[in-house]
């Protein structure tokens, strides 16, 4: 096993941010009789289940996730998200945010800090159960394929056998735009962020575990409609409706994203999202126009 120091000064690199050492408390989720361990990190609360010989002879290949964020500005607001790897980039990502009485989920992907693609491997997230209140938004999920993970050529894995899992998460006080739909929503940069070591313990495997999985029945897939279709091939003119008014443009060149643009002409992404009503941003089609000013 890596010692913990080893792990500190090995993570250290990650976000520049020291590591702390969360508490593992013992979470029961009354409703489901599930079990967690659970790490209060700042304005969320991640937990995890195990199947049995996770912690010994088996690394788990899925868990059973408890993830209860903050909601400061009110009942249905806000978003927050976890790395199962520590650090945004290159590792697996879960973000969570209610909507319309529901808790949807998205499983993300970064290579750098900027507004994550969609994770295109198998991970799959089913739902025991979610609630939301004046305060606080829950979901209680099954996350299969989710403890290694692999796109673009990088891969990694969280190795439960290890006995800790190095876990990131983030969270933000503002409601995603487009949130109907888990696939095109879009968000600014989170408020708050954290790393640190979840120890595991005992309480985190139990022989119950795969009849609690079984519990995980719901597939919440909000309302995505036309804006999940794939944006047909570029041309270089006339992709965003309107922008014949348009003062000055932008054609989108190989690299760019949606986020980018805006900060370089000066825009927050809800302004540059404003100018150009319709604009698919994941993925942003090379070539397409972007209105910067009307
Ligand atoms: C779990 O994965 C880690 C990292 O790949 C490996 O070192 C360890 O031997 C694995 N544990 C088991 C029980 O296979
Ligand atoms: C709101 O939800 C949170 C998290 O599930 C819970 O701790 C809190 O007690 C709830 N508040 C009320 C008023 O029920």
């Amino acid at each position: 096993m890596v010692s913990f120091k080893t792990l500190i000064v090995a993570a250290l690199p990650l976000l520049g941010l020291g590591l702390a050492q969360d508490e593992t408390v013992t979470y029961t989720d009354k409703a489901s009789g599930v079990v967690f361990n659970a790490w209060p990190a700042g304005d969320l609360t991640f937990g995890m289940a195990l199947p049995p010989n996770s912690l010994t002879t088996a690394n788990a290949t899925e868990f059973i996730g408890l993830l209860t964020c903050t909601s400061p500005k009110g009942l249905g607001t806000g978003w927050c998200g976890v790395s199962l790897g520590g650090g945004m980039n290159e590792n697996l990502l879960v973000v969570a945010y209610p909507s319309a009485g529901q808790v949807l989920t998205s499983f993300r992907w970064a290579t750098d800090y900027t507004f994550p693609t969609v994770y295109t491997g198998n991970a799959k997230l089913t739902q025991i159960s979610s609630a939301t209140n004046a305060t606080h938004y829950s979901v209680i999920f099954r996350c299969q394929n989710c403890l290694a993970w692999s796109q673009g050529g990088s891969q990694g894995a969280a190795p439960t056998s290890e006995g800790y899992l190095v876990l990131g998460w983030a969270h933000a006080t503002a409601s995603p735009s487009n949130a109907a739909c888990p696939s095109a929503f879009r968000v600014g940069q989170h408020e708050s962020q954290g790393i640190f070591a979840g120890q595991l313990n005992a309480a985190a495997v139990n022989p119950s575990y795969t009849a609690w999985a079984a519990k995980a029945t719901a597939t919440v897939a909000g309302s995505c409609g036309v804006t999940t279709s794939v944006a047909p091939a570029p041309k270089p003119t006339s992709q965003v409706p309107g922008v014949a008014g348009c003062a000055k443009s932008w054609t989108v060149r190989a690299g760019e994203y949606c986020y980018l643009i805006a900060t370089n002409n000066g825009l927050s992404l809800d302004q540059l999202l404003g100018l150009n009503p319709g604009l698919v941003c994941n993925p942003l089609q090379i070539g397409t126009l972007v209105c910067l000013q009307r």
